[in-house]
């Protein structure tokens, strides 16, 4: 019997140091503690992601990594080991590997810091999910408090693009940079604190968002 497809969410963002491996990895443990069979490939050839997974031992999600080349087949490896959810991490800088993430993705997340340059990196994604038609979303991260200013301005700038933001925003918080330096998640190191609350809030999002 053919493997059944997994549901596929592409990270992807030109600038480096956007949030792109917290987030992948974040929602990917999410998936996991929620049952879903979950797994992340780690297509940037720093290996972030790969290296967290190592730190994490036999802990969940599985990381695996792929050259974007070799991307399908990962996927259909991913498949028939069971997964239900892929979560790609990408490079930065790097349109080809973004495009065969987008290619082969049902959601492309778009973590971005809500500084003009930031979004101004925007533009160059926008015309790679416009030709695919893959619903996309911008995730607005670290996110200083009480700055709902920047939050409607960085809005505005991504829809002025053509390109939705997701209503979950990840704010500025310790705990997601501490939790991944030691192989974990902010959940695991503060429970019930505000950025587990933030994955969580994105986790349910995601699922409605999912085609
Ligand atoms: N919301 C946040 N609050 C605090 N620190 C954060 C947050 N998001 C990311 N960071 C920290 O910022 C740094 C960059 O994040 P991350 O590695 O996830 O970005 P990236 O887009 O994957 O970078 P690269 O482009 O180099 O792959 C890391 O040290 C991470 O722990
Ligand atoms: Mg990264």
């Amino acid at each position: 019997m053919p493997a059944s497809s997994p549901k596929i969410i592409a990270v992807v963002s030109q600038k480096g140091g956007s949030g792109k491996t917290t987030l992948a990895l974040h929602l990917a443990t999410c998936a996991a503690y929620a049952k879903q069979q979950t797994c992340v490939i780690d297509t940037d050839p720093q290996a972030t992601a790969a290296a967290w997974g190592d730190w994490r031992g036999d802990f969940l999600p599985a990381v695996v990594t792929s050259p974007p080349a070799r991307l399908a087949r990962t996927i259909d490896n991913a498949a028939k080991q069971g997964m239900e959810l892929v979560v790609i991490d990408t490079p930065p800088h790097a349109e080809a590997a973004m495009r065969e993430a987008i290619k082969v993705a049902n959601l492309v997340l778009i973590p971005t810091r809500p500084r003009a340059f930031d979004l101004h990196a925007l533009e160059g994604i926008v015309d790679l999910v416009n030709y695919t038609g893959t619903p996309a979303s911008v995730v607005l991260n670290g996110v200083p408090a009480g700055a709902t200013r920047m939050v409607e301005d960085a809005k505005a700038a991504a829809r002025n693009l053509g390109l939705d933001t997701c209503p979950i925003t990840f704010g500025d918080r310790a705990a997601f940079h501490r939790s991944s330096a030691k192989g974990e998640v902010a959940g695991e190191i503060k429970p019930g604190g505000k950025a587990a609350k933030e994955v969580e809030a994105l986790w349910k999002w995601v699922k409605k968002a999912l085609p």
